[in-house]
């Protein structure tokens, strides 16, 4: 894990506020793949959950995840940020069935010998990892005809400074399929859900399974 990303994204934690304890629908947990509250699809975009094995890549505070071992699944949750497992078991842990781990997706991928059968990260780290290193970890983890998802914002024309640390990859939808497909993904949607309000930005939804 590079500590230097570590020390980043663990003074972003630092900023953290929890999320609602209820919904607009009145649920005390849910997923929620847009930046918007109680906005977009929810979790059906990744199929049935119950006794899948799941992965979540940059798992923050673990309230979406929570909600998928709600629904019986049996989840990991991996955050590079020290605090976030901690916290994320305190809010979380009594609903068994999960667990979350401080690791960089590419260390713990790399390490993992768990086949997964559904991996995703809502504005997680495939937004922060270079996809041509993920994507293949990702597929050798998991099983096939399993369901890779992400989402986070849109592409836009970005700097990004010599050496810096931490970089948003942000992809033209036809990019992110054409990684995909060369990865060993197939059923690949990759789609923009329009933001609730007119002017606000959208999200990038991109699903597939692996072949
Ligand atoms: C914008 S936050 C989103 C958190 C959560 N998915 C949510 O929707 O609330 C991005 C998260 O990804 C984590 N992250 C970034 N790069 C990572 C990496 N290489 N490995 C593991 N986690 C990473 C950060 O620590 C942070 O918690």
């Amino acid at each position: 894990m590079s500590g230097a990303q570590a020390e980043i994204w663990e003074r972003y934690a630092a900023k953290y506020t929890p999320r609602r304890a209820v919904n607009a629908a009145g649920a005390t947990t849910w997923l929620n793949w847009t930046q918007y509250p109680d906005h977009g699809p929810d979790e059906t975009v990744l199929g049935d959950l119950r006794g899948k094995r799941v992965l979540e890549l940059g798992s923050g505070a673990g309230a979406n995840l929570a909600h998928l071992a709600t629904l019986g699944a049996v989840c990991t949750g991996i955050d590079i940020a020290p605090s976030r497992a901690g916290l994320a078991r305190q809010a979380w842990g009594h609903l068994g069935r999960l667990e979350f781990v401080t690791a960089d997706v590419l260390g713990y991928l790399t390490d993992t010998n768990i086949m997964f059968d559904v991996v995703y990260s809502i504005f997680g780290a495939v937004w922060f990892t270079d996809p041509e290193a993920l994507f293949p970890l990702v597929r050798m983890r998991m099983s096939h005809g399993g369901v890779f998802a992400f989402s986070q914002s849109p592409a836009t024309a970005q700097e990004n400074e010599t050496g810096q640390i931490v970089r948003q990859r942000h992809l033209p939808v036809h990019q992110w399929i054409e990684q995909l497909t060369a990865t060993g993904f197939r059923e690949i949607v990759a789609e923009t859900i329009d933001a609730p309000e007119l002017g606000k930005p959208g999200t990038v939804l991109v699903h597939a399974r692996a072949a």
